[in-house]
């Protein structure tokens, strides 16, 4: 398994370099990412290339057989770039150009941009090609990172007329789609149309949705750029991007990953705010866009911070957040950086060492963890998740509903995370995926809030219920049109004969409203779940009740319902709940369709599994600082300790078990 970190060999005098792959190479470490925005050191004049420096860092590194993944430099543009041609700089929503001085400060969109970075990355590619110790690449870093993945330049707005014009074919379809009738909008003339600007108040949802759509495309033509010549000149070597995760939801993930070997993603479990149910959800998120293992490229292993520092990972959270990844289908772990840099914008961000160098606890903790990876890596390398849930991710909802979030406190990622945090909490595995993906793999799906929802989209999820699937679909379902044009049939659009309701009405809520749900299997209201934010009032068409609402003018009234339909089911959930009321749910539901918990563990316990063939690794971890009893139905033993486990066994605090 590769194991590695992110080294700045640039940062440091050369004759450290031997040491570092030294120290490296006692901890374990056989891989590390160099050169990501080293472009003015690569090319400090335009044309002129040097690559000396990388070359003997390659070299002191390959001396401890380091394997290198190398970052295409395309970031960080040199400021004689900028310089020679100001017009490459990003320009934001309100009209101003950001200034060099930053990273991520250009549009990707640019002719000129793009013809420099073809050139960097045409230059790298011919100069390593052939360097036995460089085993594959990194496209750029975090697209659409610091507010980057929109820009607002006239080359921008050409470009999107032209798009548009390949989208719809002529104007008047356009005006159609956008319903641009409204406000005297109606366009005549292509270049006429805008840019969402910030000073448009609301612009035409229509066009909100498709700059977003635009906008995402451009960033994964950039890659496709960078692709291609990686491809063309380095056939034998893998390529990759460095995904974010979280709030982040600004680019198609699944049209990004697509160009790729396999996803890369940047893991930064913030103590102050992420939860164990969080962090794997963004592992789940990062497995689907490809629906394969993937590589953490940035692990955290120091105290983050820029101008402020944030808490230390306790002893043990290391190893622990790394196997965690691996549980949800890491196949390599890369943590940033080896070494906090004295300089620079990112002086305060620790890496596995601090400033002066020295090996302390995370080292110490990095190298445990090393060690435990060289027995047992190899054996996990390629092992599959396999799921029997999973939860549909659209980014035209995510896209459409940032233009109209709909309720202020309805947010596209926090509301499909209700549904992952109850399977996470009960151990169930859970698959992210497209709509179009094959569902017959799964007894159940869930498709949260699927705003837009195109024909195509309907058919599949039918068929698939037809055959005997049961979905789960919810809130704002169905309301939009592909170009965001809401639907003229009544709610939840497309599906409501599958699901066997409609939605007589809805009511927005203010914050802070709840209105109790009243379960039908179980009148007693003593501890009765709660919607907020959103409430379908439902009407039934052949659908059976499942929960009422207990409250305001339309207590009685549906609010959960199922419906069978073909040898399948549909469930249409018609309010935002509280954590009671998902409990409830996929209690019941992964009782209907037959889905177990991976293993019965106490709060704070996660169990994942991978399979390789048919052997399956179950890895149960202890997040919490105590140890924790769990009771194991069958004889396993642990690759870990070699112990052999079997009923009441105790885990450690922060640690981990995999059993076989
Ligand atoms: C991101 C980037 C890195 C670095 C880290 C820490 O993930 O990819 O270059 O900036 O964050 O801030």
């Amino acid at each position: 398994m590769y194991y590695g970190a992110d080294y700045y060999p640039e940062h440091w005098p050369e004759e450290r370099w031997p040491l570092d792959a030294e120290m490296m190479a006692e901890a374990g470490l056989n891989i590390v990412r160099l050169a990501e925005f080293a472009w003015a050191k690569l090319e400090p004049e335009r044309g002129r290339f040097d690559f000396d420096w990388l070359d003997r860092a390659i070299a002191a590194l390959a001396a401890r057989d380091i394997h290198v993944v190398l970052g295409t430099p395309t970031a960080a543009p040199p400021a004689w770039l900028v310089r020679e041609n100001p017009e490459v700089l990003r320009v934001r929503a309100d009209g101003r150009r950001v200034h060099f001085g930053f990273r991520r400060s250009v549009c990707l969109v640019s002719e000129t941009y793009r013809a420099h970075s073809q050139r960097i990355v045409q230059a790298m590619a011919e100069h390593y090609r052939d360097n036995p110790a460089v085993v594959g690449w990194q496209i750029d870093n975090e697209f659409g990172c610091h507010d980057s993945a929109r820009c607002y330049c006239d080359e921008c707005r050409r470009a999107f007329q032209a798009w548009l014009r390949e989208r719809y074919g002529s104007l008047e379809a356009l005006n159609r789609a956008w319903g641009t009738v409204f406000w005297s909008q109606t366009y005549t003339d292509w270049q006429d149309i805008p840019l969402p600007y910030a000073d448009v108040e609301q612009p035409n949802p229509g066009l909100a949705l498709d700059y977003r759509r635009f906008a995402s495309d451009a960033n994964v033509a950039y890659q496709r750029l960078q692709v291609e010549i990686l491809r063309r000149l380095c056939p034998g070597h893998f390529v990759t991007h460095n995904f974010m995760a979280g709030q982040f939801q600004e680019l198609n993930y699944f049209d990004l990953a697509r160009d790729l070997d396999f996803v890369s993603w940047d893991n930064y479990p913030d103590l102050r705010r992420s939860d164990p149910a969080q962090l794997a959800f963004n592992h789940t998120c990062i497995r689907g866009w490809k629906g394969q293992s993937f590589w953490v490229m940035e692990e955290e292993a120091g105290p983050p911070g820029n101008t402020v520092i944030g808490p230390s990972p306790r002893p043990g959270d290391i190893r622990l957040w790394t196997y965690q990844a691996i549980a949800h289908g890491a196949d390599a772990i890369v943590y940033f950086r080896w070494r906090t840099c004295r300089f620079g914008a990112e002086e305060y961000w620790h890496g596995i060492l601090d400033h002066d160098g020295k090996p302390r606890r995370r080292y110490c903790e990095v190298q445990q963890m090393g060690r435990e990876l060289e027995r047992v890596g190899d054996e996990i390398v390629g092992a599959e998740v396999r799921s029997q849930v999973a939860i549909v991710f659209d980014w035209d909802a995510a896209f459409a509903l940032q233009a109209q979030p709909n309720n202020p406190d309805l947010n596209y990622i926090d509301h499909l995370r209700r549904y992952f945090t109850e399977l996470h909490r009960r151990n169930v595995s859970v698959d992210i995926i497209p709509w179009n993906a094959d569902l017959r793999h799964y007894k159940l799906v869930l498709a949260p809030m699927f705003h837009v929802l195109p024909p195509e989209a309907a058919a599949h999820f039918e068929k698939y219920v037809d055959k005997g699937g049961t979905i789960l679909f919810d809130v704002r379902t169905g309301v939009k049109e592909a170009c965001n044009q809401a639907v003229d049939m009544p709610l939840p659009g497309l599906v409501a004969d599958l699901c066997g309701v409609t939605v007589a009405e809805y009511d927005s809520l203010p914050r802070g409203l709840r209105v109790p749900l009243l379960i039908d299997a179980d009148p007693s209201t003593a501890a009765a779940p709660e919607g907020q934010v959103w409430c379908d009032v439902l009407a039934l068409q052949g659908a059976k009740v499942i929960a009422r609402y207990g409250g305001q003018y339309y207590a009685c009234r549906p609010a959960v319902a199922i419906n069978t339909h073909g040898r399948g089911r549909a469930v249409y959930v018609g309010t935002v709940g509280d954590a009671a009321f998902y409990e409830r749910l996929l209690g019941w539901l992964l009782e209907t369709v037959d889905v177990r918990p991976l293993l019965e563990t106490p709060a704070g316990v996660e169990a994942m599994a991978r399979w390789q063939g048919t052997q399956r690794m179950l890895f149960v971890l202890n997040h919490t600082d105590s140890p924790q009893t769990v009771t194991l139905p069958a004889e396993h033993r642990d690759l870990l300790s070699g112990q052999v486990l079997h009923g009441a066994a105790t885990l450690g605090p922060k640690d981990v078990w995999i059993l076989i």
